[in-house]
């Protein structure tokens, strides 16, 4: 098992690269299967959530080629082949993502339903209302969904992904990508707003596909016979960013943050200016590019956070602004109104000297003065770079455990923190 071994207390100063964006990266490559002509991607993060796409990809028929440590091209050439069995569904999630394209481009799927995970119970249920609306079927046998395209080829319909926890992404992701090649338009309403969404969009209508709306709860995809091949560059990674901008703060450091989508982060930098954290764009050349240099201050103002979908304060950078507040100076209330029990981080906060209450859906932090480093145990991918970025402000040595969670999702994190001044390295340890 890996661990991270922190130094804490260390000022972080220097210039850091965001990379490309793993929950873009992942709906992109599914769309692969859309079509028989390859794709080519660039800034695709080596991550091992990719590295299981890409396993999953191959296994449906889609040849991947790696052509640099971010670029690849993906083309699908042969599509017998429509299960996406559990041993890589169990791993990741994400999995579910092939479902419409492969329900929109062979007229069937089986897809092993994912389960719940350490933040929640994660239904399926609004990606198949979804491609329901647009004519398939489904039915479950043993623990897969087996779906089924009557006719071969999905109408276009009026679709409502709205839930009790607002929109789904990669329900989204799904239903937009499986309604390019349906007969006639479908309207997708309350549809998510995230940048991920607008990214697949983006490729999609690169690929010949006729969308609009991407971004706003109301997209309109008018359906065509086919798609072709493409180039793309995927997005840079918001939630990677705000990571960094909170280490930057609570180290009280100064890092410029390059190649940072800031444009899909108002929220966050919202947050920051309360906290007391300064956060400048260096230039404005491409706000979903930017060079952005954030510095943090000795002290910092306690702020309330809700997360809520985009352009809401993004549930995957709770756990992280959670470890900055615990140093705030007061009291601060954070509500998780995404994924209602992604509180793990908690009590492994705790274990640092952090003073948090958690009831229901709701966290209070009350400030300290201090943490202290502690051996403590990574539960999900955010969760961990929660704990790492205490880590780096705690005193003393902090040892995450189970790092693999943050490998899903961070890049070689370790080492590019040290880049910047972090005391950090990665060692292997029997489990
Ligand atoms: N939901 C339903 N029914 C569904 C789908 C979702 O009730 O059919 C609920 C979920 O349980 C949750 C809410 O709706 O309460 C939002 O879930 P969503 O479907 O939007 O999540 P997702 O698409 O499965 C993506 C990201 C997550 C991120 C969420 C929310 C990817 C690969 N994953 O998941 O990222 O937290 O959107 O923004 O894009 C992460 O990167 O650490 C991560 C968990």
């Amino acid at each position: 098992m890996d661990v991270f071994e922190i130094e804490g207390s260390r000022r972080l100063s220097g210039e850091i690269e965001v990379n490309g964006s793993k929950n873009a990266a992942l709906p992109l490559m599914a769309a692969a299967l859309l079509t028989t002509e390859p794709i080519t991607f660039d800034d695709v993060p080596d991550l091992s959530d990719i590295r299981n796409m890409q396993m999953l990809l191959t296994e449906l028929g889609c040849a991947i080629e790696r052509t640099g440590q971010h670029s690849c091209i993906l083309h699908t050439t042969d599509t017998t082949e429509s299960h996406a069995r559990y041993d890589i569904v169990k791993t990741m999630r994400a999995s579910v993502c092939v479902l419409g394209p492969l329900l929109a481009a062979r007229g069937k799927a089986r897809v092993s339903l994912p389960g719940g995970c350490a933040i929640g119970q994660r239904p399926i249920d609004l990606h198949l209302r979804g491609l329901e609306a647009l004519g398939a079927t489904f039915e479950l046998q043993e623990g897969d969904v087996i779906g089924r395209v009557p006719g071969g080829r999905l109408r276009g319909a009026r679709v409502f992904l709205g839930g009790a926890f607002g929109s789904t992404v990669l329900g989204t992701a799904n239903v937009m990508s499986a309604a390019t090649l349906a007969e006639g338009t479908t309207v997708i309403e309350s549809a998510a707003c995230e940048p991920e969404i607008v990214d697949v969009a983006n490729l999609l209508n690169s690929m010949g596909a006729k969308i609009t709306g991407a971004g706003s709860p109301r997209i309109v995809v008018e359906g065509v016979k086919e798609l072709g091949g493409a180039n793309h560059r995927v997005i840079p990674d918001r939630i990677e960013a705000g990571t960094l901008m909170v280490a930057a703060a609570i180290t009280a450091g100064d890092l410029t943050i390059t190649n940072c989508p800031l444009d899909a982060l108002m929220a966050a930098t919202n947050c920051l200016e309360q906290i007391g954290v300064e956060v400048r764009a260096l230039d404005d050349e491409s706000s979903m590019r930017a060079r952005v240099r954030v510095q943090g201050g000795r002290a910092f103002n306690p702020c309330d956070i809700t997360t809520q979908p985009h352009p809401g304060f993004p549930t995957d950078l709770q756990a992280q602004f959670m470890a900055l507040l615990t140093l705030a100076d007061g009291t601060s209330v954070i509500t998780e109104k995404i994924f209602p029990e992604r509180f793990l981080h908690v009590a492994e906060l705790s274990r640092m000297g952090a003073q948090l209450f958690r009831q229901g859906p709701t966290a209070i932090v009350s400030g300290v003065r201090r943490l202290v480093g502690a051996p403590v145990m990574a539960s999900d991918l955010r969760a961990s770079a929660g704990l790492v970025l205490a880590g780096l402000a705690a005193e003393g040595t902090t040892r995450v455990l189970r790092v693999y969670h943050l490998d899903r999702g961070y890049e070689k994190l370790e080492e590019r923190l040290a880049t910047v001044g972090a005391q950090i390295k990665r060692v292997t340890v029997e489990d």
